[in-house]
């Protein structure tokens, strides 16, 4: 226990083992017909620094819309779901300005809040809680670094008090619609009935608003895909040279998904040391990393149908480009 928070031992086992998945998940991505690589690894500390980079710019409008939602419907959110002593569980939570928000509404009505965010970049992690512990000195708060399905285990090992879990930034587009709702299963699974459960949704919009969002004009976007290629290179000694690839990302009307790949400019061969493996890339082979998918209203209803949540409400900004929805375990 350090300074009122903790951060929980299993922290380094389960990121060893984060490590492993990776070397693992490259080889296999990379070996495959079409290539891909697994979007979660662009978050180490690096990628996680560039995600706050691209929540603040203009183009990518759905951090400022979810945050017009929070603004307006904080009150409404604490109301819903509080009484007495609760865990604020965050899945994936970044740099929590958003959270604050969250947490101010909750504080001014209740004073037994702990706040549990779980992140895989431990960077990220540090940083919320040494922030969080400056501006709420009497908040109790355990951070967990650690990726959602070791997430979802310990908090099906709580106890019975309430849970509030945030999913927050349509972090759940990252999941293709199989994965979607399996997570949303399991984590229904290990949640309390009469827990709460607020989730974010981009929702499906004109596709030059869509596009642009992740092909910014400062590149800032393209950077933090290339950063997978960049941890490939510090964490398995590969030696990818990045300005060999371009970054590509456009709408995938079929899928209902934004699309993103590094495109190899030339053909080349490159070498990740610690696999081994030598891997070869053709004169505009793409490599997929990854898929941001919009949604329907309807699609989020029959997911929460699916998966077990009663629905009790759906949130939006003011032009409806995004939704947080509030639904029940
Ligand atoms: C954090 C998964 C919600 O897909 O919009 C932002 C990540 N990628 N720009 C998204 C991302 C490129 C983001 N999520």
């Amino acid at each position: 226990m350090k300074n009122g928070y903790m951060v929980l031992d299993p922290i380094e086992t389960i990121s060893g083992d984060l490590h492993n998945h990776f070397a693992d998940d490259v080889r296999r991505g990379l070996s495959a017909e079409s290539k891909s690589l697994p979007s979660k690894y662009i978050y180490d500390d690096a990628g996680s620094n560039l995600f706050c980079s691209i929540m603040d710019l203009p183009e990518y409008y759905l951090t400022d819309c979810e945050t017009e939602i929070l603004r307006n419907k904080a009150g409404y959110i604490s109301n819903a779901i509080g009484n007495g002593g609760l865990n604020l569980v965050e899945l994936g939570a970044g740099d929590g300005k958003k959270t604050k928000i969250i947490l101010d509404g909750l504080l001014k009505k209740y004073d037994d809040v702990t706040y549990v965010p779980i992140d895989i970049s431990e960077g990220a992690i540090h940083l919320l809680l040494a922030k969080l512990e400056s501006e709420y000195p009497l908040l109790k708060v355990k951070g967990l670094v650690t990726d959602y399905f070791a997430g979802l285990c310990w908090l099906s090992d709580l106890d019975l008090s309430r849970n509030v879990v945030l999913f927050l930034g349509s972090n759940i587009g990252n999941f293709t619609p199989e994965e979607q709702t399996m997570f949303l299963k399991s984590l229904h699974a290990s949640m309390n009935t009469g827990d709460y459960l607020l989730t974010g949704f981009d929702m499906v919009k004109d596709i030059d608003i869509l596009e642009r969002a992740y092909n910014d004009t400062e590149g800032i976007t393209a950077r933090f895909n290339m950063n997978i290629l960049e941890r490939i290179n510090r964490e398995l000694d590969g030696n990818f040279d990045t300005g060999l690839f371009s970054y590509k990302s456009y709408w995938h009307h079929g899928e209902g998904a934004i699309k993103s790949y590094l495109v190899s400019r030339i053909s080349q061969e490159v070498h990740i040391g610690a696999l081994p493996m030598t891997c070869t890339f053709e004169a505009g082979e793409a490599v997929h990393t990854e898929s941001s998918y919009k949604f329907t209203e309807k699609q989020i209803l029959s997911l929460a149908e699916s998966t077990g949540f009663t629905v009790e409400n759906v949130l939006y900004d003011s032009r409806w480009y995004f939704a947080d929805c509030l639904w029940t375990a």
